[in-house]
């Protein structure tokens, strides 16, 4: 059973690659990043503090971990979860992930992925980002275009920039990346079960390199 977390820097490829490993392996793909978008658009069952959560999105800021955890836990007991699951963009800090290890019980992570960046390229990742608000599916202006200009390859839908891809809000995401997250690195090194892949090349050869560590 695979229990996967993806950690990378953001604009790193998370999402691009957590799409394929999910087809790939029939997991879900639980991405806390996407689940706070549904909430502050009203499309997630529950109640939560919305304009809270909106004030430290667009602000480049991570929600308190207490909220997070939360959510993903609620999440991970659900039935689709009980044959391994992906988890993008969770843990983001170490008080997370510990909390994350005493309450998880039977869906402790056994994998955990580091897709290592060059920071110079993720400026021009999350800026060049468009998505399709329909299908999900990640594009890039300069990397991976659409066919037509501005509309979905899969549905002709109008593709979307992320409100928090501002280049203000994306270098204080990245600053928060550094400061908040970096340390589960070691967190994870200790446990034994983090590997690290290079995210700087084409997506299917990191998605290959991904590959090689899910399956050794
Ligand atoms: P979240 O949605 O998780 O954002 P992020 O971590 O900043 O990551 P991104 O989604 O921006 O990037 P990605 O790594 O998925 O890259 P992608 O595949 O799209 O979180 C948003 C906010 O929610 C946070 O700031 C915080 O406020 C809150 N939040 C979420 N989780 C939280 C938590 N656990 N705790 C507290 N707060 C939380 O790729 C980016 C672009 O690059 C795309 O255009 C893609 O086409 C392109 N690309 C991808 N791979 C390649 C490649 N190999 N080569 C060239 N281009 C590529």
């Amino acid at each position: 059973m695979i229990n996967l977390a993806l950690i990378a820097p953001p604009g790193g490829g998370k999402g691009t690659q957590a799409e394929k490993i999910t087809r790939t392996l029939n997991i879900p793909h639980i991405s806390t990043g996407d689940i706070f978008r549904s909430i502050v658009k009203g499309e997630y069952a529950g109640s939560f503090p919305v304009s809270e959560i909106l004030n430290y999105m667009n602000r480049g800021l991570l929600v308190p971990d207490d909220i997070v955890v939360k959510i993903t836990l609620e999440r991970l007991g659900q039935d689709d979860c009980e044959n391994g699951f992906l988890l993008d963009g969770f843990p983001r800090t170490l008080n997370q992930a510990e909390m994350f290890d005493k309450l998880s019980s039977n869906k402790r992570l056994n994998y955990v992925i580091l897709i290592d960046v060059e920071e110079e390229s993720l400026i021009k990742r999350l800026t060049g980002r468009r998505s399709c608000p329909k299908c999900g599916r990640i594009y890039n202006i300069y990397f991976s275009p659409p066919l037509k200009e501005g509309l979905c390859d899969e549905d002709g839908e109008g593709l979307v920039i992320r409100n928090d891809d501002k280049e203000e809000t994306v270098r204080k995401r990245l600053e928060v990346y550094k400061t908040d997250t970096k340390p589960l690195v070691d967190y994870y090194k200790k446990q034994n079960i983090l590997a690290k892949v290079d995210g700087n090349k084409f997506v299917d050869e990191v998605f290959k390199q991904i590959m090689e560590v899910l399956k050794a």
